[in-house]
């Protein structure tokens, strides 16, 4: 659906960010009819530079990173909706331009992207009121890191919360602006097949892989203050589980979901130290070990993550959730695996073997699902048992127009424009995530744990594998 025309001011403007992703995402929404013409898009940075040399690196940008299916006439008058103003985000310099630069009609949405690191989120919300640059239907949004512990994490909330009312603020996490990643609520709440069974009855474990092929490339210094937990499990991989675990919600509407997202997190058990594995990948003589890449020979970061978590609630008391995420591993794979029991009684007896069921629903890349059931094997050969794949890939179902789905980006940032904040996070619920994790990384810290090495393109350490096999289970998806 087209919105209205909108101003969008993105301080960080010449940054990664907002080259990579935000303006070829805005591009390709443009291209698709749904930003309309009316509307701006104005750079904010520290460099001096002109609205001319701006939509230069935007015109570059959008070549390289853009992957839409339009014109070169489309691109000049995107081009043209650009402005960019250079400002300081701690000094007085740019404000009053950038003030004049934006509209005060009526019906203009107007909202501030923050692609800046957080230590800026409080100078920016600050600046943005004292200069008169916001309206009570003015919206920010945050990316993350929000925070790096609970306390860090209160005190921006608390922050923008000087100059902001928490329905203003939009704290991104960019995997619940993947298509799958919504389709987990499509699947759960729009079916009756599913949420019947969907519980510690019936359901033996669940796991959650993010894997990723990537190294930490260029964000060394950044990552290494990090880690995977850190940078991938306090946000990504707990929104993941959550959307898995939650209660239905009585309406898709934000504070509904959110509301129910939140209980998630606050149910979840502290984790057994025993039950956490870290990596760290070494070189496999083709690309660098990771204390190489973040130029730290010393470094305990961890590049590699897995756990064995639980939900202390009555539809999920003692069943595991296994989460795994890591760098430089041997492929990208993110899917979620829903186990089930096995049926109570075979009635083909032992020598059918042992049959599951498994709802594995793949997140990126070839998104899609696929429901393994149990059936006779065709053939003459009696009645013997084999497991089969009812598979759905979403190319496939979705036919030409899987092309023209909007990526995460795009669609966050149109529901911003919107006002929708269902797929973004609420201060509670970040706050509630770092709750939980603080004390897991303080207990590591504290032991002085070392990671576990393995090799760059492996699945990880042996101890994840052994993590899961002593439960008698084993991970789905990457496979050496
Ligand atoms: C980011 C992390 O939030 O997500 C990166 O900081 C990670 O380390 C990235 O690579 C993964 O996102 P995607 O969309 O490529 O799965």
């Amino acid at each position: 659906i087209p919105v209205d025309p909108f101003d969008l001011v993105i301080f960080g403007g010449t940054g990664d960010l907002a080259r990579r992703k935000i303006l070829p995402g805005l591009y390709r929404r443009y291209c698709s009819g749904q930003m309309p013409g009316g509307s701006r898009v104005i750079g904010a940075a520290r460099s001096e530079i002109t609205v001319d040399e701006y939509r230069d690196m935007v015109r570059e940008a959008i070549l390289e990173f853009g992957k839409a299916k339009c014109d070169d006439t489309a691109l000049d008058e995107f081009l043209d909706l650009l402005g960019y103003v250079a400002v300081d985000a701690r000094g007085e310099s740019g404000w009053s331009e950038l003030k004049e630069a934006l509209r005060d009609d009526e019906g203009i949405v107007r909202a501030f992207y923050f692609s800046v690191g957080p230590s800026l989120f409080g100078d920016l919300a600050e600046q943005l009121r004292s200069h008169g640059l916001t309206n009570p239907d003015a919206r920010i949004v945050v990316e993350k890191p929000f925070g790096h512990n609970l306390e860090s994490a209160r005190a921006l909330n608390a922050e923008l919360a000087r100059h902001f009312n928490e329905t203003q603020i939009y704290r991104i996490d960019h995997y619940l602006g993947k298509e799958t990643v919504q389709n987990l609520m499509a699947v759960r709440f729009g079916n009756m097949l599913f949420e019947p069974l969907w519980n510690a009855q019936y359901v033996d474990h669940i796991q959650i892989t993010v894997a990723e092929t990537v190294g930490v490339g260029g964000r060394g210094s950044y990552y290494d203050k990090s880690g995977a937990m850190r940078d991938m499990v306090q946000n990504h991989l707990m929104q993941l589980l959550c959307l898995i675990a939650m209660e239905p919600p009585a309406r898709f509407e934000p504070d509904a979901v959110r509301d129910e997202k939140l209980k998630v997190i606050r149910a979840l058990d502290p984790v057994d130290p025993d039950s956490i594995v870290r990596g760290q990948y070494t070189s496999d003589g083709e690309v660098n070990s990771y204390r190489e890449d973040v130029e730290n020979p010393a470094s305990r970061t961890e590049s590699f993550v897995a756990m064995k978590c639980y939900i202390s609630n009555w539809r999920w008391a003692n069943t595991p959730f296994y989460l795994r995420t890591g760098k430089r591993l041997s492929a990208q794979a993110s899917e979620i695996a829903v186990v089930f029991k096995d049926a109570p009684h075979s009635i083909f007896g032992m020598d059918a073997g042992r049959h599951r069921n498994m709802l594995s629903i793949r997140l990126q890349p070839n998104e899609g699902m696929t429901l393994g059931v149990t059936i006779k094997e065709p053939g003459p050969g009696g009645m013997r048992l084999v497991d089969v794949p009812l598979d759905m890939s979403f190319a496939d179902a979705l036919g030409p127009d899987a092309e023209d789905a909007p990526d995460a980006y795009e669609r966050l940032i149109m529901d911003v424009i919107r006002g929708n904040q269902t797929l973004f996070m609420r201060g509670d619920e970040v706050e509630a995530a770092w709750a939980w994790t603080d004390p897991l990384i303080e207990g590591w810290e504290r032991r002085g744990d070392h990671p576990k090495p393995y090799d760059a393109g492996s699945t990880g350490p042996d101890d994840a594998a052994f993590l899961i096999n002593k439960d008698g289970r084993r991970w789905r998806g990457i496979k050496t």
